[in-house]
């Protein structure tokens, strides 16, 4: 696959970016709307590789495709389901799943679960020793990770009580969350999908021993969100405290609805609902924008020039906003187990990487950490750059402007570099003569002509977060559908959690666990020594 991608990137891998420039380059290759805008023009596409990438869509069907998700086709095959977060985030419908409009279910319980949210920020539904103070959402992977990255992202709009998050089954996690906390005035949130997941139980248990200890009902201090709700009332949380969703709404698709409860109440329900509103413009433009003008498409495009033409095995994704922390991680999930894939949706292997290694860290931070190896390593790493024009914090401009000119400087020296007279130059200047400076000056060249792109939003508003969230949710539908994969199941999940469950009697002395490798059993005598 990709045959005549791979043979351009062949042909013109040797040329300078910066030789693409002409008066028009900036321009052309940038996409602009609803307020965004992403630059690819510190990239090696040229006009040609643009038009080889526009012509994989129709290879591929993608419009087809794209109208299947959002007319609730099952196009997640191993699991015959339909993906439909984006009718998690619509004001109207209809919406069908298998002949039925979903959209009713989906805003009465929107509207539940706002105004659960808003009940609670008032104080109209209390803890045991009055209104609550504390949140603890007690989930993990989709279940955990938006919300998360969300309420950090929001800070600025969160007036209602302290949202804390708790994922890893490590104790450790659980007692640092729950330590200063007074269990009368918290509101423990179980947010699992599937209701099964055993960090989240595990944790949720511990919450409500811990909870017991003080206060005389527990239970009723506690909410679930799920898709099991026999599950969640086996557990004891009541029926109108179950927020409930549908299985074609995929774990790290779910922040859209019940599993953002936590955001909701950090932020409230009219920030909230200006969150789904950014998301259903992206959907909105995915939609309908021509593909060269199509946010989603255009940064799939690029990916798909760096991962299988190029066969960059990373792309590192770097906010330049430090409330952005946990957007990484929360790509990585959503990025990684959406495509990262061996099969093809047909069954048969993949002859091509599917979807890259996503990392990153927010700048300026990355900087004095992992940037001297994308400057200097032998990888060449596509660096995702993310930029606010506008912060929250109008008394220091002079921060933001730094920010910013850092943000700049770094792409500029990732395509431009620095070539040996001028480095030269500068060891001169420090003083070095003959060979030592031939060293010295080799030690500070920079080849440059590595790659990057620029998103710069507006400010990160819950409106500008949905619309970020969601066009990276379709940069993986349009890689997945480009790639011939299933970006909605998560097989590769599955076998490590079977063997936990297998080594777990193993590690307690129940069970001699004979079955294990070699490898195994030692370790595991190891640590029961
Ligand atoms: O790690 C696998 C996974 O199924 C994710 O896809 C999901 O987001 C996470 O576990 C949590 O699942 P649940 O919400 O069912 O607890």
């Amino acid at each position: 696959m990709f045959t005549d991608l791979k043979e351009k990137y062949t042909a013109v891998r040797g040329r300078q970016i910066i030789s693409l420039f002409d008066d028009q380059r900036a321009g052309e290759f940038s996409v602009q709307a609803d307020g965004l805008f992403f630059d690819y023009s510190k990239t090696n596409i040229d006009h040609e590789t643009r038009d080889m990438l526009l012509a994989l869509l129709g290879k591929v069907d993608l419009p087809e495709k794209r109208a299947a998700m959002f007319s609730g086709e099952k196009i997640n095959i191993t699991e015959d389901r339909a993906v439909l977060h984006t009718a998690l985030r619509r004001t109207s419908g209809p919406v069908f799943v298998e002949g039925c409009d979903v959209m009713e279910q989906v805003l009465t319980t929107r509207d539940r679960m706002l105004d659960f949210a808003e009940a609670v920020r008032s104080g109209a539904v209390q803890g045991q020793g009055g209104a609550y103070t504390d949140v603890v959402n007690i989930g993990i992977g989709g279940s955990d990770l938006g919300p998360a990255m969300a309420c950090l992202a929001l800070k600025p709009y969160a007036r209602g009580p302290r949202c804390h998050f708790v994922s890893n089954v490590d104790g450790a996690h659980v007692t640092d969350v729950l330590a200063n906390l007074d269990p009368r005035t918290t509101l423990v949130i179980v947010a699992s999908k599937t209701f099964t997941t055993i960090e989240t139980l595990t944790n949720a248990q511990t919450a409500l021993s811990w909870m017991a200890d003080t206060v005389e009902r527990p239970a009723d201090q506690f909410v679930a969100l799920s898709t099991a709700e026999d599950k969640t009332s086996a557990f004891g949380i009541a029926a109108d405290r179950v927020f409930g969703f549908e299985d074609w709404v995929g774990g790290r698709y779910s922040v859209w609805g019940p599993i953002g409860l936590s955001l909701a109440i950090a932020i409230g329900a009219e920030h909230f609902r200006a969150f789904l509103g950014g998301a259903e413009a992206m959907d909105r433009h995915f939609q309908t924008a021509a593909a060269q003008d199509n946010l989603p498409i255009m940064l799939a495009l690029v990916g798909v020039w760096h991962a299988q033409a190029a066969r960059y095995a990373t792309r590192a994704v770097l906010p330049y906003e430090q409330r952005l922390s946990r957007f990484p991680a929360y790509l990585q999930q959503l990025e990684m187990e959406s495509n990262g894939k061996g099969v093809g949706i047909d069954g048969h292997d993949l002859t091509d990487p599917s979807g890259p290694i996503v990392w990153g860290e927010p700048g300026t931070n990355g900087q004095h950490a992992f940037y001297q190896l994308i400057h200097q390593g032998r990888h060449i790493i596509p660096c995702e750059f993310m930029l606010a024009k506008e912060s929250h914090e109008p008394h220091l401009t002079h921060q933001h402007h730094l920010l910013q000119a850092n943000c700049l400087a770094q792409s500029q020296a990732l395509m431009l570099g620095r070539d040996l007279p001028a480095a030269r130059k500068i060891a001169e200047a420090k003083g070095f003569e003959g060979a030592e400076l031939e060293r010295q000056a080799r030690h500070r060249v920079f080849t440059g002509n590595r790659p990057s792109t620029t998103l710069i939003y507006p400010k990160l508003t819950p409106f500008c977060l949905g619309q970020l969230i969601a066009l990276y949710e379709h940069r993986v539908f349009v890689e997945g559908v480009i790639l011939g994969i299933n970006s909605f199941d998560q097989w590769g999940v599955e076998l490590g959690k079977e063997l936990a469950t297998a080594l777990e009697p193993v590690l307690k002395g129940d069970s001699a666990g004979g079955q294990n490798d070699p490898s195994t059993v030692n370790l595991v005598a190891q640590l029961r020594v």
